[in-house]
C-alpha cells in the first residue's frame, strides 16, 4: 500500500498546537485534556497509571425525573427474562446484568461466556458513580510477541483463533463476583440460578444457534466436550427444537455461585481448565488464573452538542473511536446538511477514528498513549481540516499504518432499574464458540481473544484490523478491543446502547447515537441500515438500504470506494429513557433473536 507522510502529518501537528486550555476548563479532571505541544505518540502518556476508579456524572439537567420502568434488552428472551427475574425479586441493574450474562453464555455460547471476558460499563444512580468493569482477557505469563509467528516471521495461519494457544485468561466469572460484591444487591447465589436452571434442564436450539453450529461443525467435531453438547450422538447438526443440556456448564456455574470467582479460577474448574487448555496445545497455568483480576477504569467522556457520551476506555478502543468520531462531526450543522454529504462525512470520521485505532491504542497498563489528544475538540479540529465536502479522502494520504466476515459472536446487554442504575456491557469470546477448545469436566469454551493482539505489525486480525507494537502480545497483557459499551445522555434523555460485530461495532454505535440525537425511537435505532469505513481496507462497506442509489452514486463521485456487504451486521440493544415523561423503550436488533422488555 502506498503511503505518503507529508501534509496530512502537518494537520495533526495544527491539531495538537490548537489546544486551547479555556476550552476544557471547567470540566472535571478526567475530563480535561492537558494541552499538548507534540504530536500524539510522541508525548509522555497522561492516562498511564490512572486507571483506577470511577466518575461522578453530572446530575440529569430535568428538574425533577417522573417515575418510570425498568427495561433489559439481550440478544436471547431467556436471558433477557433471567435479567427480569433479578429485577423483580429485589435486584438493581447489577444483579441483572450478571444474571443475563450468565444467561447468555448458556442460551448463546456462540458469543460470550466464562471462558470470555468484555466491559461492564455502570451508572450507579444515588451517587451518579460511572466506571467501567475492564473483565477483558489476558495474555497468559507464557505468552510472547511472536508465538503464532513461524520461522519466516509470517503469521501461522489460524493459530492465535483455533485451538487452545488462542485462549487468553478469561475475565467473566470474576466480573460476576466483582459486580455482585461491590454494586449488587443479590448473592450470586441468586443471580446465578436462572443461568444454572438453563444449563441443566436446557432450552430448545434455536436457528440461529443452530446455523453457527453448522458454520463450525468441523470445529465442535474436534473437542469431545463440546460435540457431546452440541451435536447428536453420532454428530450431527441437532434438529431445531433438540433441548441443548449443559449438566458440566451447570456444574461450574454452581462452583462459582458458592465460592465467588475462587470457584472458577482456583480448585477443580480451575484444574481442569488447564489441564483442558494444555492438552490441547495451550500454555495456561493455574497461577495464570489465580492472578486475573477485574480493573475498575475510568470510562471516557466526551461532548456532542448537548449530548454526554461516556463509552469504555483502553483497552477498548471503543470509546476513543467514538469520541473522537463525534467530535469530528460536531464541526460540522448535520441536521441541514444534506443526505449524501452528510454520510460523506460520517465516513470520513470514521475512517480517521480508525486510522488512529491502528496507530495509537493498546493495553493502558502496556503502553502510552495520547488518550487526552485523541479525545480533545482541539484534536478532532485538526482531523476535521483535512475533511473536504466534496471529495473522499484515500486512507493512503492519512499517515498510517484489510477484512473479514462478521459473525454474530459477541453480545452486548443494556439494563436499565427502576432507580435509574444503568449498565451497557459488551462481553465477548471472540469468534464464534471462541477458539472452539472446551477442557473436559468444565463445560466452558476457550475464548480465541489472542487473535486480538497485533500478532504481527500491520498484518490484519479476524476483522481486518491492523495495528502496532502499541497492541503486540506481551505476558498479562489486554488485547485491544472494539467492544463500545455506552450511555448518551442529553437534557432530555438517555440511551444505553452496544453492539457485538468486531471492528463495525464502533461504526454502529457512532450511526447509533446519531439517530438517538435526531430522534429516532430504540426501535428505529436497532433496525437502521449500517455503513463503515474502517480506514485500512479504504471502502465503505454498507448494508442493503444503507444508501439510496443516487446516494451511492454520489458517494462514488466524490472518491468512496462503496461496497454493498453481503450479509447484515450486528446485535444491537437499545434501551432509551425519556426524563420528563418517564417512557422507556427497549429493542433487540431485528437482525438478532434477541428481546428487550420494559417492566
Ligand atoms: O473485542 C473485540 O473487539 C472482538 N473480540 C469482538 C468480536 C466480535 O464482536 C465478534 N462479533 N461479531
Amino acid at each position: 500500500m502506498r503511503r505518503t507522510g507529508g501534509w496530512p502529518a502537518a494537520f495533526l501537528l495544527l491539531a495538537a498546537w490548537a489546544a486551547h486550555a479555556d476550552e476544557t476548563a471547567g470540566r472535571p479532571h478526567h475530563e480535561s485534556p492537558a494541552p499538548v505541544a507534540a504530536l500524539p505518540g510522541a508525548t509522555p502518556c497522561p492516562s498511564r497509571g490512572e486507571s483506577l476508579g470511577g466518575i461522578a456524572a453530572p446530575a440529569h439537567a430535568a428538574a425533577t425525573l417522573a417515575p418510570h420502568r425498568a427495561a433489559v434488552a439481550s440478544a436471547y428472551p431467556l436471558a433477557t427474562e433471567a435479567g427480569e427475574a433479578m429485577l423483580k425479586r429485589g435486584g438493581n441493574a447489577f444483579d441483572a446484568a450478571v444474571a443475563v450474562s450468565a444467561a447468555l453464555a448458556v442460551v448463546e455460547p456462540t458469543s460470550s461466556g466464562l471462558g470470555g471476558g468484555g466491559f461492564y460499563l455502570l451508572h450507579r444512580a444515588s451517587d451518579r458513580f460511572e466506571t467501567m468493569l475492564d473483565a477483558r482477557e489476558k495474555a497468559p505469563a507464557a505468552a510472547s510477541r511472536d508465538m503464532y509467528l513461524d520461522a519466516e516471521g509470517n503469521p501461522v495461519e489460524r493459530a492465535s483463533t483455533v485451538g487452545a494457544r488462542a485462549a487468553a485468561i478469561p475475565g467473566e466469572p470474576a466480573a460476576f463476583e466483582y459486580l455482585a460484591e461491590h454494586f449488587g444487591r443479590l448473592p450470586l447465589a441468586v443471580s446465578l440460578a436462572p443461568a444454572i436452571r438453563l444449563a441443566r434442564e436446557g432450552f430448545p436450539l434455536y436457528a440461529r444457534l443452530q446455523n453457527a453450529i453448522r458454520f463450525k461443525h468441523e470445529l465442535l467435531l474436534h473437542s469431545p466436550a463440546a460435540a457431546k453438547v452440541f451435536l447428536t450422538a453420532d454428530g450431527q447438526v441437532p434438529e431445531l427444537g433438540a433441548i441443548i443440556r449443559q449438566p458440566e456448564l451447570a456444574q461450574t456455574l454452581e462452583a462459582i455461585a458458592a465460592q465467588g470467582a475462587k470457584g472458577f479460577y482456583r480448585g477443580r474448574v480451575a484444574e481442569d481448565l488447564v489441564r483442558g487448555a494444555r492438552a490441547e496445545g495451550g500454555i495456561w497455568t493455574r497461577a495464570d488464573l489465580e492472578s486475573y483480576r477485574v480493573i475498575e477504569r475510568k470510562p471516557l467522556v466526551g461532548r456532542f452538542g448537548e449530548a454526554r457520551i461516556v463509552s469504555a476506555s483502553p483497552p477498548s478502543s471503543g470509546g476513543v473511536a467514538l469520541i473522537d468520531a463525534l467530535h469530528i462531526l460536531s464541526g460540522y450543522d448535520l441536521p441541514r446538511l444534506g443526505a449524501v454529504t452528510r454520510k460523506h462525512l460520517v465516513i470520513e470520521a470514521m475512517q480517521r477514528a480508525f486510522r488512529d485505532r491502528a496507530v495509537y491504542l493498546g493495553d493502558p497498563d502496556f503502553v502510552e498513549m495520547p488518550l487526552a489528544q485523541l479525545t480533545s475538540v482541539d484534536y478532532a479540529a485538526g482531523q476535521r481540516s483535512s475533511i473536504r465536502l466534496d471529495k473522499a479522502m484515500p486512507s493512503d494520504l492519512l499517515p498510517g499504518v484489510e477484512p473479514a466476515p462478521v459473525g454474530p459472536s459477541t453480545t452486548h446487554l443494556s439494563v436499565l432499574d427502576a432507580a435509574g442504575n444503568e449498565v451497557a456491557a459488551t462481553i465477548s469470546i471472540n469468534l464464534f464458540f471462541g477458539s472452539g477448545v472446551m477442557p473436559a469436566g468444565t463445560g466452558v469454551f476457550l475464548n480465541d481473544t489472542m487473535d486480538d493482539f497485533s500478532v504481527k505489525p500491520n498484518t490484519p486480525n479476524a476483522f481486518g484490523l491492523v495495528g502496532n507494537q502499541q497492541n503486540d502480545i506481551q505476558p498479562g497483557k489486554r488485547p485491544l478491543s472494539s467492544m463500545t459499551p455506552s450511555f448518551v445522555t442529553t437534557p432530555s434523555g438517555t440511551m444505553i446502547i452496544g453492539t457485538p460485530g468486531g471492528s463495525y461495532i464502533i461504526s454502529m454505535v457512532i450511526l447509533g447515537t446519531l439517530d438517538y440525537l435526531e430522534g429516532q425511537s430504540a426501535a428505529q435505532i436497532v433496525s437502521d441500515p449500517r455503513y463503515h469505513h474502517q480506514f485500512l481496507p479504504d471502502v465503505v462497506e454498507y448494508e442493503p438500504g444503507a444508501f439510496t442509489p443516487a446516494e451511492v452514486s454520489a458517494l462514488a463521485a466524490m472518491g468512496h470506494q462503496l461496497e454493498q456487504g453481503t450479509r447484515r451486521w450486528g446485535n444491537m440493544e437499545v434501551i432509551t429513557w425519556d426524563f420528563a415523561s418517564g417512557k422507556v423503550e427497549a429493542a433487540s436488533d431485528p437482525r438478532g433473536e434477541g428481546s428487550g422488555l420494559v417492566y
